[in-house]
């Protein structure tokens, strides 16, 4: 069983992605978290982020066992992950460690932006969450202050925005839902409603 979730930056997706992998017993990969892992070792050894050749050996040295949001939540990761990320090299070596992962019984819920488009198309289930940018912006900056971070709302959104125009129009498999995929909208729905939703459309298989 393998469940496909994508969407925009701060759309709700590894919430909902999180909590179907428990409901169901299945394994959850934020693929998100494999493209910061491998943004995080350039920035870390001062590589240039333009150098793809690099940018292609961090992304086949990730280790898929040891990703962790918390050290890879920066700001500055999630910027730098979307511009490699572009790169065709990047993907293809981070796309067959997604795709191996999904191989492992008895199955999983991977979230990313091309997950039911490129990495699985043959997915079970193929969810695109969305909301609007204000909203993602909003509880974006909310989780941040929550945890006692500073947050500035404009900024936060105008970065939003920036991350799903790179995402949305690259041309090596942009943002965009599969057609077969169930569109699930969450700017008026709180992440209860939305995860109800998400367990209805499974259930129905
Ligand atoms: O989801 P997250 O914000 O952690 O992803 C960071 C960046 O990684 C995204 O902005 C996107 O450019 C890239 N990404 C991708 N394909 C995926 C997952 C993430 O291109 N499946």
């Amino acid at each position: 069983m393998i469940i496909a979730i994508d969407g925009p930056a701060a759309s709700g997706k590894g919430t909902l992605a999180r909590r179907l992998a428990a409901r169901f017993g299945l394994h959850h990969l934020d693929t998100g978290l494999t493209y910061r892992a491998a943004a995080a070792k350039m920035l870390a050894d001062g590589v240039p982020l333009d150098d793809e050749t690099q940018a292609a050996q961090a992304a086949e040295h990730v280790d898929f066992s040891a990703l962790d949001r918390d050290t890879l939540s920066l700001h500055e990761i999630g910027e730098a992950a979307s511009r490699i990320a572009v790169m065709p090299t990047v993907r293809r070596a981070l796309v067959e460690g997604q795709r191996r992962f999904a191989q492992i019984p008895p199955g999983a819920v991977l979230d990313g932006r091309d997950i039911g488009t490129v990495v699985c198309p043959d997915a079970d289930v193929k969810l695109f969450v969305t909301a609007s940018p204000q909203v993602r912006a909003r509880r974006r900056t909310d989780e941040l202050q929550g945890r006692g971070l500073a947050a500035n709302y404009d900024e936060i959104l105008a970065d939003l925005v920036r991350r799903d125009e790179r995402d949305s129009t690259r041309t090596d498999s942009p943002l965009r839902p599969a057609d077969d995929a169930h569109l699930l909208d969450t700017s008026e729905m709180d992440i209860e409603t939305a995860f109800r939703k998400a367990v209805d459309i499974v259930d129905g298989l």
